[in-house]
């Protein structure tokens, strides 16, 4: 049992979710990582250390594994201070030739995940007026091309963190989002790696000329999440190095 503030991060065993897990440890939090991929969990814990983090196999499309795995903290940790919803996958594909089942799981890792996990955890965060930081994207707030399923799951978590802000934050639960651009990780290394990401486009178009690293979104995900925030709900910080805001297309 600990008595640290606890974090619940799906997707927690990569990426930007271990990112996250290494900067609330940093502050003496303790994480509990929520993946599919028990792998990844082993050696997530064996870098943080088993004093610091526990991992929990958990699969975000199913409400049964979502609602175990926190009966876990609450049997567990008996506390819950934050919750990072950063379980994703990533399918590039014409929109032309998109199944139902595709674009459907898009939607339920992405949106139905996040949903789930942020029902099971309020009752144990409105305890202690905890947070939660959902994982958007830049594309919540583009049009890419073969992205049609990610760009509707991403946009859609916006609104369910704003409607969850409003509705909870009355029990002292604050929501907020965190829209990264480009990010090296296993994700987007997998992307490139099959030719499905050009990275130099992307580089020339992001004004700070480079992708970021997890620890960067760590950072501001870390920022909503904690009290240096807390008159921040319901928003949508996007964390792109300027690839959005770019009009600098004549
Ligand atoms: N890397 C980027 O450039 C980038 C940019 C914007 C947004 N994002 C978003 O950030 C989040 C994290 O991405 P990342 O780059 O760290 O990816 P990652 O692949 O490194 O980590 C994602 C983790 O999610 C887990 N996962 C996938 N499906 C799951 C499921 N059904 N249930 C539980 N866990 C599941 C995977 O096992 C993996 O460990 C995703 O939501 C992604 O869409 C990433």
């Amino acid at each position: 049992m600990t008595k640290k503030p606890t974090a619940f991060i799906t997707g927690g065993a990569s990426g930007i979710g271990l990112a996250f897990a290494q900067a609330w440890i940093a502050q003496g939090g303790f994480a509990v990582l929520a993946d599919l991929n028990t792998e990844r969990i082993v050696d997530a814990i064996s870098l943080l250390g088993a004093e610091n983090a526990r991992g929990v196999e958990c699969n975000v499309t199913s409400r049964d594994s979502v609602d175990a795995a926190l009966a876990t903290v609450a049997a567990t940790e008996t506390r819950l201070d934050t919750v990072l919803n950063s379980a994703g996958i990533a399918h590039p594909e014409p929109s032309d030739a998109i199944t139902d089942e595709s674009f459907e799981l898009m939607l339920n890792i992405h949106v139905t995940g996040s949903m789930r996990v942020a029902r099971a955890a309020y009752p144990l965060l409105r305890e202690g007026g905890g947070t939660i930081v959902n994982v958007a994207s830049v594309a919540a707030v583009s049009g890419m091309p073969q992205r049609a399923s990610y760009t509707t799951a991403k946009a859609a978590i916006g609104g369910l963190s704003r409607t969850l802000a409003v509705e909870w934050g009355g029990s002292g639960v604050r929501v907020n989002t965190v829209a990264p651009g480009y990010v090296r990780t296993p994700f987007t290394d997998q992307l490139i790696a099959e030719g499905k990401l050009n990275d130099a486009p992307i580089r020339r178009r992001t004004a700070l000329g480079r992708f970021a690293e997890p620890e960067e979104i760590a950072a501001a995900a870390l920022f909503l999440a904690t009290a240096a925030s807390s008159f921040v709900n319901g928003h949508l910080l996007v964390v792109d190095g300027g690839l959005t805001v770019d009009g600098n297309w004549y």
